[in-house]
């Protein structure tokens, strides 16, 4: 099974990273092909906690080579920080590799994503202030610095101005801000240099290489289904394409080299920032699972919101990703509920959907009907084979698999990389 996608199903913080952990031995090369250091991934690896924000979280497996893909737009002072903190709790980062056409984040691009969100008020999208959007948003407008042009002072500063022109008049006319100098970002990208040069390579020549010699290569997702830019909750959204359709222009893969793309998805739903949410829970329930889930943001420690599973979303996520498999999370979770609602389909302005509706606006307006099974009130924890659960728990999981459109190969019950249950082999 030489090419892997790993990607969330949901709104994002589905345990991608403990997913991908699992599957760590088998991988010899771990790649983030969209998304920046807004993604948050916790490991616990032997009841230690460890973050990768920039780095896939590969990085945590001894021999498994950890690449930064074109697609991936890279704040350099946080990797380096990311790089030296892991380094100091003896992860191995030696073999680390960043490709020459990632998009760099300055610190205009994170200036103007808070300004941004400031001016818009109650309708800002919740970002987390990372710079990704406005990065992005200067790759698509052609005004983008990329890691290759560190290395050319005189093309660098170059793109700099250029892009600068532009920034000052946004920041200094609408948002009232200082203008920033050129001299000023070619200095905070300058003292990166030395240190990205040894990482820098042509990472679609790399990754296609070691598919052709039978390596295995895990393409692991940032963010989610419902955060894409084009198939999310649009605006609410972030600004790439975390579907498994974003590992081709996002790493330079041809789409007939994946053989297997796995959707995480959590055994209830979280959401953290602005936007429609159908099975959020703003009562007794929502703050329940958000203490007993530990739903705080890996990133900006914000609370996240919480709601019940909701099947049409799993179901979108298994045909947008062509998904051959679920990977599901946090069963361990929902020990203490009586009764556990699941959404199997929405009503909106009194008609049954079974899929998602066409337009957002629909979306916002979007009731889930549920369907109750019965809890197990029992710590599951402990639990490694499928007959071990409780039967109630093996009825709800069972029951998920059949309306979310993909097999469960695998079922989380704790965070620790022991705490899984393999339903069956890789499909
Ligand atoms: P990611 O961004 O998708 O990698 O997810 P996050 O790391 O942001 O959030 C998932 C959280 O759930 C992390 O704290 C994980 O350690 C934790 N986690 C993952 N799988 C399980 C599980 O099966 N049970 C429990 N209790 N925690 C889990
Ligand atoms: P991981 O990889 C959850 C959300 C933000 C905001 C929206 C846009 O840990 O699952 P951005 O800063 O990307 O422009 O913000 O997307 N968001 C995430 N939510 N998990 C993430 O990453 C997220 N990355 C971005 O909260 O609503
Ligand atoms: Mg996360």
């Amino acid at each position: 099974m030489p090419a892997i996608i790993v990607l969330g199903a949901q709104w994002g913080d589905e345990g991608k990273g403990k997913a991908t952990d699992l599957l760590g031995p088998q991988i010899d090369y771990c790649v983030r092909y969209q998304g920046g250091n807004n993604a948050g991934h916790t490991i616990v690896v032997n009841g230690e906690k460890f973050a990768t924000h920039l780095l896939p979280s590969g990085v945590l497996t001894p021999g498994c080579i950890p690449v930064i893909a074109n697609g991936v737009v890279v704040d350099a002072r946080v990797l380096l920080e990311e790089i030296d903190g892991l380094a100091a709790r003896g992860v191995d980062t030696s073999t680390v590799v960043l490709s020459a056409n990632a998009h760099l984040i300055t610190s205009y691009h994170t200036t103007i994503d808070k300004v941004t969100e400031r001016f818009l008020g109650k309708n800002n999208i919740g970002t987390t202030g990372r710079g990704i959007g406005p990065t992005y948003a200067d790759k698509i407008n052609r005004v983008g610095i990329r890691v290759a042009d560190v290395f050319d002072e005189k093309i660098l500063a170059q793109k700099v101005e250029a892009a600068l022109e532009q920034k000052n008049h946004l920041l200094v006319k609408v948002y009232n801000r200082r203008a920033i100098k050129v001299e000023e970002i070619l200095e905070e990208i300058g003292q990166y240099a030395e240190r990205l040069k040894p990482m820098v390579a042509d990472t679609s020549l790399l990754l296609n290489r070691a598919l052709d010699d039978h390596r295995t290569v895990l393409f692991e997702g940032a963010q989610a289904t419902m955060l894409d830019v084009d198939h999310g909750t649009y605006p609410f959204v972030t600004s790439s394409n975390p579907l498994a359709g974003g590992v081709g222009a996002g790493a330079g893969i041809g789409p007939t080299r994946i053989d297997r793309v796995i959707g995480v998805v959590k055994a209830y739903t979280t959401r953290v920032g602005s936007g429609p949410f159908p099975t959020e829970l703003l009562d007794d329930d929502g703050d329940r699972l958000r203490v007993i889930g530990a739903e705080y943001g890996t990133t900006t420690g914000r609370n996240r919101r919480c709601g019940w599973y909701d099947a049409v979303i799993a179901r979108y996520a298994a045909r947008l990703n062509g998904l051959t498999e679920f990977f599901l999370t946090k069963l361990d979770i929902l020990g203490s509920w009586e009764r556990i609602p699941v959404c199997v389909a929405y009503e909106i302005d009194g008609v049954r959907h079974e899929e998602m509706p066409m337009t957002q606006s629909d979306y916002h307006h979007a009731k889930p009907v549920y369907e109750f099974f019965e809890g197990w009130n029992t710590d599951i924890s402990k639990c490694r084979t499928f007959e071990e659960l409780p039967r109630n728990a093996q009825t709800y999981v069972r029951a998920l698999e059949e309306m979310s459109g993909a097999p469960f190969w695998g079922v989380g019950v704790g965070p620790g990389r022991e705490e899984s249950i393999v339903l069956r082999d890789g499909a």
